[in-house]
């Protein structure tokens, strides 16, 4: 049996603890949210729960399909045991229709589609407010070699199209999602969280939100929305 250590880390969604094996940590969703990097803060009810759940259904989906992440054990309806990553210090964003920053920077309406899935880079930097970067930056600056880049966007264009087939199936348009990357043992492997807190979900009939732009956008209804989605993907 693992044993849980002392604390680690304490972000926005998340806390992280030591274990009594080097190569593993455990993770403890909490129900507090924030928007904006932090600027608009909140709890939404029951989170924790489904984001942890959510997460390791989708990870273990991922790791059927061939994609290794870090998902090792569900400990609890909180807590999970996940392999010790170094994180990657980008977030990729999977973009199949515009929405959310993608319609206020180039000004076209939410609900367009592009051509094709549209990949985006942003480093990881609270104090910058994870500004968009491309790979030249990532290279150049150190941030990740020609080698973990070039897995980095085949293994999420890759996700999208499984989650993306996966939630089609059950009545939702996967309209972008954000995943983070983290290394272990020389391989970088699929890490972090997949939930209604990183994707935008839309009910594929009504259009209707049912994802974290409910907080963002003060539209009520969002603990419903979390436990619809739950609901759909067939956990409760
Ligand atoms: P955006 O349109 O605000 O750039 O968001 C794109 C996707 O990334 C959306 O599904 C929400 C997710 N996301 C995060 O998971 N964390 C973040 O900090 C931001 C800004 C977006």
């Amino acid at each position: 049996m693992v044993e849980q250590k002392e604390q680690l880390y304490e972000g926005k969604a998340k806390k992280v603890y030591a274990t009594s094996d080097p190569d593993l940590l455990i993770v403890d969703y909490k129900d507090d949210a924030t928007a904006f990097n932090g600027l608009k803060k909140g709890q939404i009810v029951g989170k924790g729960v489904i984001n942890n759940r959510m997460t390791n259904y989708l990870m273990q989906k991922l790791e059927a399909e061939g994609i290794e992440t870090h998902y090792v054990e569900e400990l609890s309806d909180r807590r999970t045991l996940v392999k010790n990553v170094k994180i990657v210090p980008l977030e990729v964003i999977m973009r199949n229709v515009v929405a959310g920053s993608l319609s206020k920077r180039t000004g076209l309406a939410e609900g367009e589609k592009p051509s094709m899935p549209v990949l985006e880079l942003y480093y990881k930097s609270d104090e910058l407010g994870d500004p968009m970067i491309n790979e030249d930056h990532a290279l150049a600056f150190g941030w990740a070699t020609r080698d973990e880049l070039d897995v980095i966007s085949a293994t999420a264009r890759k996700v999208n199209a499984i989650l993306t087939e996966f939630f089609a199936g059950v009545g939702v348009d996967l309209i972008d999602f954000k995943i983070e990357f983290g290394r272990y043992k020389g391989r970088v492997i699929l890490a972090d969280e997949i939930s209604p807190d990183t994707c935008r979900f839309w009910d594929s009939k009504t259009k209707e939100k049912l994802d974290k732009d409910r907080f963002r956008r003060d539209m009520g209804g969002v603990e419903g929305a979390y436990q619809e989605m739950m609901r759909r993907i067939g956990l409760k």
